[in-house]
């Protein structure tokens, strides 16, 4: 992936798009012709040169574009990054994680010197420098998770472990597809994934959940989920839903080309060292339906899935309104003809 950082926006004038070479790496996500819940989870280990998956954390053609977005919101919200007292230690961990990761997998764009406890800090594509002291909050401009929460791509949630379950007592929310950090704050694992259809019947969140309370120091896993939104358009907040809800009314099977993307999430869970919190990374990749169809197997993949899917997942995810629209869209890629298994 080559990092020329694109000028694009992803509100009002929606000129995010995507090179040939980031659709070519888009992590589509559908292996089969239908889609139903899963405990997909997988070790992270490092993808194929130029996947999305190749290091810790991707940085990709988008990054300074995200990381203003970012800014954005979180200047006319500020509530978009929550941390409880006691998630101190965690912030540093999460500091330290990134700093390294980003230094080590990207060094022409980022650097980390560290003399002891005092650090120094280079982002170039955002021509940050910051010198610290590891530890001591007063010497950065804000909370160690925000100041680095606002230059990695993607929201973050920092989950402590206790009582036999994980808290979400710590996130940076930005890019969410309409679920509310500032609701979920503090709440446990069963409570926020409370309005999740399906899922119960099928065991998944015990499952998911048993295997996380066991992560291990070192051994990060991963998994996708998906949904749609319609521009493409980040801040997906029930917060701001008066800005983006009513755009699902525009889509026509003649315009839903240009207006519907598949919104990919890469979620990715780390261990930290000191406070044996969980990173847990979602990061947003959206590709219109356009740019998807220049994979003619995926458009037709897709139609599949969007038209078969089960109802609650339909609505859940918002798709309600416009399934059929993008649907007649698709259909034009599909011959009928069997795909197999794999992307
Ligand atoms: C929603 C599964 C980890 C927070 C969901 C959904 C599924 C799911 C299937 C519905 C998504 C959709 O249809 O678009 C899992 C699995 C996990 C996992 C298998 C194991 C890795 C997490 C973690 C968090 C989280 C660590 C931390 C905050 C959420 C939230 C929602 C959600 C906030 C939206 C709930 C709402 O509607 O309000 N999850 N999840 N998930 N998940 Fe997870």
């Amino acid at each position: 992936m080559s990092l020329a950082f694109k000028q694009e926006t992803f509100r009002d004038d929606y000129t995010f798009r995507n090179s040939p070479e980031a659709i070519r790496r888009f992590p589509f996500p559908f292996p089969e012709d239908q889609y139903m819940y899963s405990v997909n989870i997988e070790p992270h280990t490092p993808g194929p040169k130029g996947a999305v998956t190749e290091f810790t954390l991707d940085v990709d053609e988008h990054y300074v574009a995200e990381c203003r977005d970012k800014a954005i919101t979180l200047e006319q919200d500020p509530g978009r990054c929550a941390s409880l007292p006691h998630m101190m230690d965690a912030e540093w961990d999460f500091l330290e994680f990134s700093m390294e990761s980003l230094a080590r997998d990207y060094p022409e764009q980022f650097s980390l010197s560290k003399n002891g406890k005092a650090w120094t800090w280079v982002n170039r594509p955002l021509g940050l420098e910051q010198s610290f002291v590891f530890g001591d909050a007063a010497t950065l401009p804000m909370g160690p998770f925000e100041y680095m929460g606002r230059q990695v791509q993607g929201d973050f949630v920092l989950l402590d472990q206790r009582e036999d379950t994980l808290f979400a007592d710590a996130g940076i929310v930005t890019s969410q597809a309409d679920w509310s950090l500032a609701f979920n704050v503090g709440m446990s694992w069963h409570e926020w994934h409370g309005p999740v259809p399906q899922v119960t019947k099928l065991g998944v969140m015990d499952r998911a959940l048993k295997f996380l309370m066991s992560l291990q120091q070192g051994n990060p896993v991963r998994r996708l989920n998906w949904t749609m939104t319609i521009n493409p358009r980040l801040d997906t907040s029930p917060e701001n839903y008066p800005l983006w809800g009513g755009d699902r009314n525009k889509v026509t099977e003649q315009n839903a080309g240009e207006l519907a993307h598949l919104r990919v999430e890469l979620q990715t869970l780390f261990r930290m060292p000191r406070s044996n919190a969980i990173v847990f990374s979602i990061r947003c990749y959206l590709i219109s339906m356009q740019e998807m169809a220049t994979y003619p197997r995926w458009a037709k993949r897709f139609h599949r899935v969007l038209r078969d899917l089960h109802p609650d997942l339909v609505e859940y995810k918002g798709i309600t309104k416009y399934q059929q629209a993008v649907v007649a869209w698709l259909s034009r890629f599909d011959d009928g003809a069997d795909i197999g298994t794999g992307t």
